[in-house]
């Protein structure tokens, strides 16, 4: 059984390349194995369901060659198949049977086309009522009516016009296909629009439409007139969009994230995850690369923040279909409520999309009601790790795999082979996300009472960044100091003897020395006393330097201290350096009721000989004297942004 296993990772600060469009690759496979002369197909999805479509199309004499990753070229049948020899298998595809039973349903001879078992169970009354309309001949040998496997004694056909019920982009397709053949015709009335690849693709191909013009209710006719031939040509496949809304999803909801997916397909039946996360309050910029494309295409970018609950209805439906799993994920990673509905489609997909989300999310600890036509999630309440099924449906799988980077624990989805049928790299790039990467670091260095740690909690909140104070490292050993007695004065050899065993680790927030919780005792008058004479001993910041520069190697961190810049990540791009005048210093310190001199402190550290307090090489300086620490913070960011952005 192969399982994916996620749980928290940090801010998503990346790049992501996302495989060919399943859709697109389909449908390119069909109409160049129709087509007359021979097409060179780059981009493919080579994953198992599309494999099912080339595959089948071999068995109906298209001739096809793999010729490198992702390119197939094809000598198609000029619109004249041959008799398969066995069963034509769809796998695990309703796309592959749908489309493949218009195109069969003109071809004079027999075929019968068969699927897995979630395909067994999807309805193909959809297709198999207009294609017998038209003249095809099918039977039905599955467990209920109107199910695979499907038996198609095809021949010649008569042009209908159709209005579909559903807004199905496999239903229209299938129809259009059939229409090629049908002398007069054919068209298709959508209720709502749904992808059009098989327009875009066909008209690409040489073949003439009408396309119609959409009626204030968003009806629109398609019209074909048959016979027609396509004509063979080149086609490149654009990335897929239902691929990149995993990774979309998870940048959008996590705080901090960069991420960038080129080249992603942006057909605008396609693009209403983009709509809907920008109106979660997603922060998203597109770069169209080829607009003119049959398939128009861009690079797509998402910064991480807050989202809020949405309702997704209507005429939207059919545009997020294949997006709705991860979306509802999305809601209940937002505030607030989320509502879907008009999406009963959504219960005849590979699984019952509907009770397998819902029921998911339930076991994740969010509070969702399932509807007959979709959900109501009350977003913002944590997540916890869960094993979950996936009930052999990729888009599932994906999703919740997706969810458990957002969940407190582990998060096991078992039996996930399926995403190979749209995504087989899927775990590969989950992998990456989940193995730590070395971080950015933003050194904050400053005197005594700069507000360096006020400053730093704040941008670390702002940035999604993890917040170090390197004094807490120093007080925890100061305190190690006090709790093992060593003798006083501390000399050398002591310290450096005791130092070498000593065990510093970060745990969520807590610090621990030698597997003890020294976090309680931070801020207590004795350690203070401790904390500046033992900051002077070599060994003692060897310690604590390697302690931070192992805590970079994982994640991005807002660090202040006193060397910072200077000392311990003396090559970050991101420095600096706090002050403001010795009396507002003063003040301050004043003002938290500390005692200590700020003056005295100042001469101590700058002239310590270990690591004395400077303005590193490289850093920004700001007087903070007159600003206020909302005012610092943005000083920093407005520094900082364009530069961590170029990076
Ligand atoms: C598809 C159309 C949609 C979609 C499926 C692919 C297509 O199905 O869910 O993943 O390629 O035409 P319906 O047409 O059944 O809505």
């Amino acid at each position: 059984m192969t399982t994916f296993s996620t749980r928290r990772c940090g801010p998503i600060v990346t790049d992501i390349t996302i495989p060919g469009d399943k859709s697109i690759s389909h449908r390119s496979a069909m109409f160049a194995s129709l087509a007359e002369g021979r097409s060179t197909i780059t981009g493919f999805l080579e994953s198992e369901d599309c494999l099912s479509t080339v595959n089948a199309m071999r068995s109906l004499g298209a001739r096809i060659e793999h010729t490198g990753k992702g390119t197939f070229v094809i000598d198609g049948c000029g619109g004249k198949f041959t008799a398969p020899t066995g069963d034509v298998d769809c796998g695990n595809s309703g796309t592959t049977m749908r489309l493949i039973s218009g195109i069969l349903a003109a071809q004079p001879f027999r075929s019968r086309l068969i699927g897995d078992a979630s395909l067994s169970k999807r309805p193909m009354g959809r297709v198999i009522n207009p294609l017998t309309e038209m003249g095809g001949h099918f039977t039905s040998e599955g467990d209920q009516p109107g199910r695979p496997p499907l038996v198609i004694d095809g021949g010649s056909l008569q042009p209908i016009s159709y209005e579909m019920p559903v807004a199905s982009a496999q239903v229209k397709s299938a129809i259009l296909l059939a229409g090629l053949s049908a002398t007069g015709e054919t068209s298709v009335i959508e209720p709502a629009a749904c992808r059009d690849h098989t327009e875009r693709m066909l008209q690409e191909f040489g073949v003439a439409l009408d396309l119609g013009v959409a009626d204030a209710n968003g009806r629109r006719h398609i019209a074909v007139k048959g016979p027609q031939t396509l004509k063979a040509r080149d086609f490149a496949v654009p990335g897929d969009i239902s691929s990149a809304a995993f990774w979309l999803v998870a940048a959008a909801a996590k705080k901090g994230s960069d991420t960038t997916i080129e080249s992603v397909g942006l057909n605008p039946t396609r693009t209403g995850i983009i709509s809907v996360l920008q109106r979660m309050g997603a922060k998203i910029e597109i770069t169209p690369v080829d607009e003119k494309a049959a398939e128009p295409l861009g690079k797509v970018r998402v910064l991480g923040g807050p989202l809020q609950g949405t309702v997704i209805e209507g005429a939207e439906i059919p545009n997020v279909i294949d997006e709705l799993p991860i979306l509802a994920v999305a809601g209940a990673l937002a505030q607030g409520k989320t509502i879907i509905k008009d999406a009963k489609e959504l219960r005849v997909k590979e699984t019952d999309r509907i009770a397998a989300v819902a029921g998911n999310l339930r076991l994740m600890g969010a509070i969702v009601t399932e509807t007959e036509d979709g959900m109501i999630i009350e977003g913002g309440h944590p997540l916890h790790g869960a094993t979950l099924q996936c009930f052999g449906d990729h888009r599932i799988a994906m999703a919740f795999a997706i969810a458990g980077l957002f969940a407190d624990g582990e998060t096991v989805i078992e039996n996930v082979e399926c995403v190979a049928t749209s995504y087989p790299t899927f775990g590969a790039t989950l992998a990456s996300i989940l193995t730590p990467q070395p971080g950015h670091v933003i050194a904050i260095d400053g005197p005594a009472a700069s507000g360096k740690s006020s400053v730093s909690k704040g941008l670390a909140a702002a940035l999604g960044y993890t917040f170090i104070s390197s004094g807490h490292f120093y007080r925890a050993l100061a305190w190690g100091i006090l709790r093992d007695g060593l003798a006083q004065p501390l000399s050398t050899d002591t310290v450096n003897a005791w130092v070498k065993d000593r065990h510093l680790q970060l745990q969520d927030s807590r610090l621990l020395l030698d597997g003890d919780d020294a976090t309680p005792y931070l801020s207590s008058a004795d350690v203070a006393a401790m904390v500046s004479p033992i900051a002077a001993f070599p060994s003692v910041r060897d310690l604590v330097n390697s302690n931070l520069r192992a805590l970079a190697e994982t994640t991005n961190l807002v660090m202040e201290g006193r060397d910072i810049g200077s000392v311990v990540f003396p090559e970050t791009p991101y420095k600096f350096y706090l002050d403001a005048s010795p009396e507002e210093r003063a003040r301050r310190r004043a003002k938290e009721g500390t005692v200590d001199s700020v003056a005295e402190r100042d001469r101590l550290d700058s002239t310590r000989a270990t690591a004395p307090l400077k303005i590193p090489e490289g850093a920004t300086v700001i007087d903070t004297t007159h600003l206020n620490l909302e005012q610092v913070i943005q000083a920093v960011l407005s520094h900082l942004k364009p530069r961590l952005l170029a990076d």
